[in-house]
């Protein structure tokens, strides 16, 4: 695919494993775009914190904010990865440590200013589809496209434990998975929020290639809007 437009902007936002993602990183290779993935930045400020050591429970807002100066955004053929002191280091960004407290890390104020003015800083120079929770709200209020993708909890707890383990859930397995996404879901829900100019997709009854196709479809919808005297 040509690369988009510089201008592009496509957002996409929604709870925990609603497969913003991987919706996003196909979205972003069928426009020519590169996936730009708010959370993974969060989880580099988290990654370069726990680095710099110490108890999480006294971690300050300032101390976050000095590790943060240390996470950059490489621009790769499709994406742009989180680097942390000059590094790629994904399975770091995706593990346990990093995933228990990047939820406290996230709700620092000024974390959020600097993650947005790096991700606004980004998109100016790129075509980009943002995934996270607040892009089409906070971050990116003037985009082409905003999606908001819904799916129930039990359907993503299913996703996500075929994901990780290539099969579909015991009940007992569907039980805790999905209690757990939900506990999530409370603890980001101060800024999980659609835009009320969104457009909303429910995936739970269709496939990754249709989502992929609809949001790809309202793109093109609104570029020729857009060009239209
Ligand atoms: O989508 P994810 O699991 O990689 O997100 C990691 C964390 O960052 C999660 O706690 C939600 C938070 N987050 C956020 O507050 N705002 C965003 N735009 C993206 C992620």
């Amino acid at each position: 695919m040509s690369p988009a437009d510089r201008s592009l902007t496509v957002t996409i936002d929604g709870p925990a494993a609603s497969g913003k993602s991987s919706t996003a990183r196909m979205v972003a290779e069928a426009l020519g775009a590169r996936h730009l993935d708010s959370g993974a930045l969060y989880r580099g400020v988290t990654a370069a914190r726990l680095r710099t050591g110490g108890d999480p429970d006294q971690w300050t807002e300032q101390s976050v904010l000095e590790a943060a100066a240390r996470v950059t955004l490489a621009p790769g053929a499709t994406t742009f990865a989180a680097r942390v002191d000059g590094a790629a280091c994904e399975e770091e960004l995706r593990g346990d440590a990093v995933t228990a407290l990047v939820s406290l890390v996230a709700k620092m104020p000024h974390v959020r200013r600097w993650v947005n003015r790096t991700l606004q800083a980004t998109a100016a120079a790129h075509a980009v589809v943002a995934d996270g929770r607040d892009m089409g709200t906070t971050v990116f209020p003037d985009a082409t496209l905003k999606v908001w993708l819904v799916a129930i909890a039990s359907e993503r707890a299913r996703r996500r434990v075929l994901q990780r383990t290539g099969r579909p859930p015991t009940s007992a397995e569907l039980t805790s998975e999905t209690a757990e996404l939900e506990a999530r879901d409370r603890k980001d829900s101060e800024q999980t929020r659609p835009a009320a100019d969104a457009v909303w997709l429910d995936t739970s009854g269709i496939t990754q290639a249709e989502q992929v196709a609809q949001v790809v479809a309202w793109v093109r919808d609104r570029e020729r809007e857009r060009r239209k005297p």
